[in-house]
């Protein structure tokens, strides 16, 4: 067998034990962000039947036609990865008849998300999406409510320079003639749009209003304004959207080309993009999939937002976050005396203060070496003089102070309480 090194699959990442510590404050910092919201966790398994996402996500989407991890499962079933976190959660609240409950439903998952993309800065093919699905309301305080927890996210971990851009993409009535005015603008200025457009014409035309392609972009300035041909429903829906987000303070503008790369949006859409056009967030109101996934019609509004993505912003403004430290490093020279340390380590643990041990039979010097390296809080040594005079030195690594404890696990508490 060869003993070649095996690397990680193109387009995902490790999260190594020294950006864990990341991860876990902006795991914490969202769960808690949902909670004031009232928001409650739910989990779904990381692959679905692929019927779900074909119908789900819309088979004209980017997603669907190639991004999909698709594949026979023993049992000869279709099954694809998670390719998208709404789906899976609405399949929940259908199949657990969560919809018979008292409404609104509010949602929120972390999970990773599974697209097989072209890598590029920023695009992975597993990521990671903070999720909000609030199902059971049609009111545009709702999406107000969305919208605001999604920027109070970026506000409350003092990301500057992100932009948040709202639209309407109007419903099942107005859509349809606002698409035949989109197509017929598009069609007549076919040569102008970039390749992959002009195969976007004939199965999702919107999509094209968000192509990156300097041709397509300079085209986009005359292209027919969703907002100017949404009925007069929807065009109220989305005044009262954005008067309740004016009266929350929330620094948004309207951009008449955000229309996500999903097919199960309907009136409001919105997207959190950085300086460089990244979306690090994007969601919308849904009022028609519940529906189309087997449940009974129940409007929806929800967004998902890129936890990789977030954490490259955050990054550089990084110094609210603060690796975890151990409290204690026990520092053992005396092969006699180790299981004494082991219990006092053990007991210590389960007194909640975190201390280790050496495993490597190192010389003090080099466990000492070895306790700075690790930012370790306090160090302490213990062997034959510490066991039989009953007394202990604690180092404070931070101010070099020492103090002498009695040996025994009650002053030792005491000393970190
Ligand atoms: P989405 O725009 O496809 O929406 O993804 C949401 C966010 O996930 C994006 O804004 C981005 O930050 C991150 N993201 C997406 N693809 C990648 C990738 N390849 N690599 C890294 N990050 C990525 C949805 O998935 C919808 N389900 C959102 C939603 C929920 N709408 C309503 N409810």
């Amino acid at each position: 067998m060869s003993n070649k090194i095996i690397k990680l699959p193109k387009g995902t990442k490790d999260c190594l034990p020294q950006e864990s510590y990341i991860w876990h404050f902006v795991e914490g910092f969202l769960k808690r962000k949902a909670s004031l919201y009232g928001i409650k966790e739910i989990r779904t398994p990381m692959f679905e039947y692929t019927e779900l996402f074909l119908r789900g996500v819309g088979d004209t989407t980017d997603i669907v036609q190639k991004e999909m991890y698709t594949f026979n499962d023993k049992g000869n079933r279709s099954i694809t990865l998670k390719a998208e976190g709404t789906s899976p959660a609405i399949r929940a609240f259908i199949e657990h008849g969560l919809n018979s409950n008292v409404q609104p439903t509010k949602l929120y998952y972390i999970t990773p998300v599974f697209r097989y993309e072209n890598v590029q800065k920023g695009r992975l093919r597993q990521h990671h999406q903070f999720g909000v699905e609030i199902f059971g309301s049609d009111s545009a305080l709702c999406d107000a409510e969305t919208i605001n927890l999604a920027y109070s996210i970026f506000d409350d971990l003092n990301i500057k320079n992100n932009k948040v851009y709202i639209n309407s993409l109007g419903c099942k009535e107005c859509r349809p003639s606002y698409n035949s005015k989109l197509v017929e603008f598009l069609n007549d200025n076919k040569e102008k749009l970039c390749s992959i457009c002009q195969d976007r014409l004939g199965r999702n035309p919107l999509r094209i209003l968000d192509c990156k392609n300097e041709n397509c972009k300079a085209l986009l300035n005359d292209v027919p304004s969703v907002l100017d041909h949404v009925c007069s429903e929807c065009s109220d829906h989305f005044d009262d959207v954005k008067k309740y987000l004016d009266e929350l303070n929330v620094n948004y503008e309207v951009n008449h080309n955000i229309v996500r790369g999903l097919d199960y949006y309907t009136k409001t859409v919105f997207e959190v993009v950085d300086e460089s056009g990244i979306a690090l967030c994007g969601g919308g109101r849904y009022d028609n999939l519940i529906g189309e996934l087997g449940g009974k019609d129940c409007p929806a509004v929800g967004f998902g937002l890129g936890i990789e993505r977030l954490i490259s912003v955050l990054d550089k403004e990084l110094n609210m976050v603060e690796d975890e430290r151990l409290d204690l490093f026990i520092i053992n020279y005396d092969e006699e005396y180790r299981t004494d340390v082991l219990k006092l380590c053990n007991n210590l643990r389960k007194a909640g203060i975190m201390s280790d041990i050496d495993y490597l039979g190192r010389s003090v010097k080099a466990q000492m070496k070895y306790a700075n390296k690790i930012n370790t809080r306090n160090i302490v040594v213990i062997g034959r003089d510490e066991v039989n005079s009953g007394k202990i030195n604690i180092k404070d690594m931070d101010k070099g102070t020492v103090t002498t404890l009695d040996f025994d696990i009650d002053s030792i508490r005491k000393y970190f309480s």
